[in-house]
């Protein structure tokens, strides 16, 4: 791609957010990566541009039958300077599979690693360094043909905006309470569930502001067919410590293959601790809750990072985890994972990836 990508530089450069008012998803840096998709041609134009709105035709594909993917990753700054990815890899893996699920075109990963690398030293100065921050990355495709008979696209954009950001939720690092949703479902089996295509999260919204409503910051979804296994929550998914072992829904078809769940999973086994990914009703939960059994409850995701579970509600019953703190192995699950990250504590994986500059 070195030969193919243009870049094309800014003189007007935003003013960059104070470090303590960075909220998530609010601000986005200087430049934008993006990259055009036409029928019999394939991807062509990959390019570096300052951040600015899209033109696009009313009738493009995307507002009217959502052919939209995206994909989310972080770029760490640490304390020697440097900046890091997290398997990086595993997200553009993730977006074709999430693309041909939409019969949408793939996208050539080793050319969307490098273009990111260089998008993000370009903008390495907007990578916050306090504990905590770090600079959001969220690629996207949209389809753009004007047309609206029903069929798959045959023009697509693909971007990728850049955003410093601080805790996912408002109340930081402080254990989420989480309401237990009954009637309305995510995703099906043999749906769109474990890809990540936009219309997945416009369907959860109408639950999710009616937790809010109820005091809760998040919804846990059950599955569609019985409504009686756990899912994921909205942004994560979902691990729980039951009498010294740690579980976690198996993946069936309708949850979201997230990459932090898979690092959690194999940093657990590294540490010999028994982690079993299988069906977990909510009721068998709650008998553990009751039992006094159910030690912890985390959530894990790019954006939530590691989020401690402090309490969650199904019908009526109010489950209070760990005293409504954070628990010793969330803690230390957390600790390694961001360490990790920022490219501070050991990683026996190799997961962290340093931006050249
Ligand atoms: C992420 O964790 O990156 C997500 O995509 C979750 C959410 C912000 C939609």
């Amino acid at each position: 791609m070195g030969s193919q990508l243009r870049i094309q530089l800014t003189e007007q450069k935003k003013e960059k957010p104070a470090s303590d008012k960075l909220g998530f998803g609010i601000h986005f840096t200087d430049h934008m990566f993006s990259m055009e998709y036409t029928e019999g041609k394939g991807w062509h134009d990959p390019q570096i541009v300052p951040y600015a709105p899209l033109v696009l035709d009313p009738a493009a594909m995307v507002f009217h039958y959502g052919q939209a993917v995206f994909e989310g990753l972080k770029a760490y700054r640490n304390q020697n300077g440097e900046v890091r990815l997290f398997r990086p890899d595993q997200n553009f893996k993730r977006l074709n599979r999430s693309l041909a699920r939409l019969d949408m075109p793939q996208v050539d990963e080793a050319l969307m690693l490098e273009a990111l690398q260089k998008l993000v030293s370009i903008e390495k100065e907007w990578i916050p360094t306090e504990e905590s921050t770090s600079l959001y990355i969220r690629p996207f495709v949209i389809a753009t043909e004007p047309y609206i008979g029903v069929r798959a696209a045959h023009s697509y954009k693909l971007l990728i905006l850049l955003s410093p950001v601080g805790a996912y939720y408002a109340s930081g690092m402080k254990p989420v309470k989480i309401y237990v949703e009954n009637s309305f479902v995510r995703a099906v089996r043999g749906g769109t569930g474990n890809a990540k295509v936009a219309g997945n999260y416009a369907g959860s919204l109408k639950a999710q502001t009616e937790a809010h409503a109820k005091g809760y910051e998040q919804v846990l979804w059950l599955d569609a067919i019985e409504t009686k296994y756990i899912e994921e929550v909205g942004s994560m998914n979902v691990f729980f410590k039951v009498n010294g072992e740690i579980w976690t829904p198996a993946l069936n078809g309708s949850i979201l293959e997230g990459i932090t769940r898979d690092s959690t999973i194999q940093l657990l086994k590294h540490w010999g601790m028994p982690v079993i990914e299988k069906r977990i009703s909510i009721e068998e939960l709650l008998q553990a809750h009751q039992n006094g059994q159910l030690e912890e409850a985390f959530g894990t995701g790019t954006a939530a990072v590691i989020s401690p579970v402090g309490e969650m509600c199904w019908n009526d019953n109010i489950m209070k985890i760990n005293g409504g703190e954070t628990g010793s192995l969330t803690q230390k699950i957390y600790d390694s994972i961001t360490g990790i990250q920022y490219g501070l504590a050991e990683d026996p994986f190799g997961w962290s990836v340093k931006v050249e500059e």
